[in-house]
Formats: structure tokens, sequence, C-alpha cells
């Protein structure tokens, strides 16, 4: 690869459980997958009069866009992730430069796996890397966790999705062959070894394409902020089960689901550390029903999917991400078939930049 060029990939994201507990300071257990997004980047030639541009080009889409660095204008769909990262690593001090980006990847969109994280942190160490290559006295050194920061930001104010910190951590931590158990009071990430032995975890696809920033997910946001305030706690990390049952509805189905699933991730690490993949099916079924009966995040087409897991034999089932459609994850033990159109995932290696 010629000097000043650079390429990164950015995984996917399954939860193996903990789901929207990362904007409440809780906990998640998730895991990258080996599918993501690869975001090759070279400069502009210096002679050219748009070298202070990005002309990004999204192959699979087969649509182009280009914009100037120094102030990025507002857009929609994929180009708002381009435009916002981009704008975000500039005010962020990264020397960046005229770059060519062309983007591809193999992970559906709206499909729950989080490819607008893997697009983002993808764009994070494309973009980054060709401007330290070409202003080498520049270059910045982050810790990862401040990428995951940046990201966040871009879904936050370029997108319109208040999401957390999940999908993005994910992405820069995987560890092959681990899942990550995240606590996001201290922001702490520690790898749980995931050992599968012959047993397969699986991801289904409701078909229900879900976009974040339109569906329920920014509405549950502010109901658990709501509930903070009547509970004059800062999170709801903070809150006593006692105090969450004095909420008024539906307040308190949303809290207790909070509660249960950090509670769930803890077992969930515990049944890990045991070898006991049975015990990590029921957890995944109890995460399911509480999604679905307290945090009211499911849909008709992600239970038909729940039943089509569970009618094949899954050992435990439940939606992953942010919910209102999306995939459906399924664990499933030896012998044991998963039905037509899932397929399996496995913990991977975290965002990486590549050779060649
Ligand atoms: C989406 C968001 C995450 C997280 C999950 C729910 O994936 O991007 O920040 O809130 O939903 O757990």
């Amino acid at each position: 690869m010629p000097a000043e060029r650079s390429a990164a990939f950015g995984p996917g994201r399954v939860n193996l459980i903990g789901e929207h507990t990362d904007y409440n300071q809780g906990l998640a257990l998730p895991f990258a997958i080996a599918e993501g997004v690869t975001v090759r980047g070279q400069p502009l030639p210096r002679e050219s009069r748009d070298a202070q541009r990005v002309s990004a080009y999204a192959r699979d889409l087969d649509e182009h866009d280009e914009f100037s660095l120094a102030a990025p204008p507002r857009a929609r769909g994929w180009r708002a992730f381009v435009r916002g990262t981009t704008a975000e690593l500039a005010s962020a001090g990264f020397p960046l430069v005229g770059t060519r980006l062309e983007i591809t990847g193999d992970l559906p969109a709206g499909a729950g796996l989080s490819s607008s994280a893997a697009l983002e942190v993808a764009l994070c160490l494309a973009l980054a890397d060709v401007g330290a290559r070409v202003c080498p006295a520049g270059a910045k050194t982050v810790r990862r966790v401040e990428i995951a920061q940046l990201c966040a930001r871009v879904e936050n104010d370029w997108v319109g999705a208040q999401t957390g910190l999940l999908d993005q951590l994910a992405s820069l931590y995987g560890v092959a062959e681990n899942a990550l158990c995240i606590d996001f009071q201290t922001l702490h990430v520690e790898p749980v070894p995931l050992r599968l032995g012959r047993w397969r975890l699986v991801v289904l696809d409701s078909g229900e394409r879900h976009v974040t920033a339109r569906s329920g997910y920014n509405e549950r946001r502010a109901e658990c902020a709501q509930a903070c305030r009547l509970l004059g706690v800062e999170s709801l990390r903070e809150a006593s089960p006692s105090a969450v049952e004095r909420l008024p509805e539906p307040l308190r189905r949303r809290a207790r689901h909070v509660l249960g699933e950090n509670e769930r991730v803890l077992q969930a690490v515990a049944a890990l550390q045991a070898d006991e993949l049975a015990r990590i099916g029921q957890l995944l079924d109890a995460s399911h029903e509480s999604l679905r009966d307290c945090y009211e995040a499911s849909t008709p087409a992600v239970e038909a999917t729940v039943e089509r897991m569970r009618a094949a034999g899954a050992a435990g089932a439940r939606m992953v991400g942010g919910g209102f459609g999306g995939s459906v994850l399924g664990l499933f033990a030896p012998d044991t078939h998963p039905p037509a159109g899932a397929r399996e995932v496995r913990p991977s290696a975290g965002a990486h930049l590549l050779e060649g």
C-alpha cells in the first residue's frame, strides 16, 4: 500500500446481554463480530484545488458524497455518519487532510448489528491515520474510549440518535473468543472468555429495519431520565429496587427492566466463568421477556422471529440492540439446528488498521 494510504476495519457487534443499560450507567456483555465495515482512505493530490475536501464513495450503495473538511453541511443517511465523524475528528484536533474514502461492508444496515458504529469507528481510524501519515508532526495518540465518545457525539448530534457507548466500545475493544463486560459507570472494559465449544450463537433478521433516531429509542431514554429526576438520582445505576417500585407507570416498568438487566449481566458473567451455557440460554429468555413486557421495545415481527428460534430448539433467544425491529440472537446447543436464514456469529477482534 503506498505510504500515505490507509485502510481500517470496524466490526459490528452482538450484545450477549445487557440491553438499554449503557445510557443508564449500567452493565452490558457484548462482543465484536467478524462482519463489519472497511474504510479505505487516500489523500487527495496536494496540487488539487479540492485538497480541503472529502470525497466519499459507498461502494455497496453505489452512492457518492463530497463535502468541505472545514465545515461539512448536515446530511441524512450514511452521509450524516461520514460528515459527522469527519467534523468531530477535526474539532477534536486530529490533523485531517483532503481525503478520498471508499466504504464497503458486509453488515446489513438496520439489522441491530451496529453497522453505524462499525462505520464511525472505521472512519475514525482511517481518517486519523491518513492525516497522521501526511502530517506526522501533528499526529495524536488517543485512548480508544475517547474515540468511542467522539463516535457517540456523531450519533447524538449529527444523526439524532441519543445512543450510549455500547456499540462503539464493543467495536473498538473486541477480543477474539471473548465477550466484554462493560461497566458504563467507570467505562471499564473487562474481557470474559466465551467458550462456546460446540454450542452456536446465531442471529436471525426480523426483516423489520430499525432506525434508532426514529424508533421509540429516544422516548425510552427520555423516560429513564424522567425516572431519575423523580428518584433524585444521577442514573438508574444508583436507584434502589424499593424506590423504583414507587415510580408511576410506565416509568416503574422501564426502571425494573434496567435494574433486572444489570443483575442478569452479572449472572451471565458468572455462568460463562463456570461454563454453564444452558444458564446463558435462560438468561437470554429472561432478558427478552423483560425487553418485551417492561421496556416494550419489541414488535410483532421480532416476536415471530423469537418464536422461530424457539421452535428450532434454541436454548434461549432474545432481541438484540435498540429494538423496535432488527435481529434476534439465539443460542443453540450441540446437535440442534438454527432456523433457515440464521447466521452464526463469533466473538472477534476489535477495530484495527489493515495492512496492504
Ligand atoms: C442501540 C444503541 C446502544 C444501546 C442499545 C440498547 O444499539 O446504539 O447505545 O443503547 O441500542 O442496549
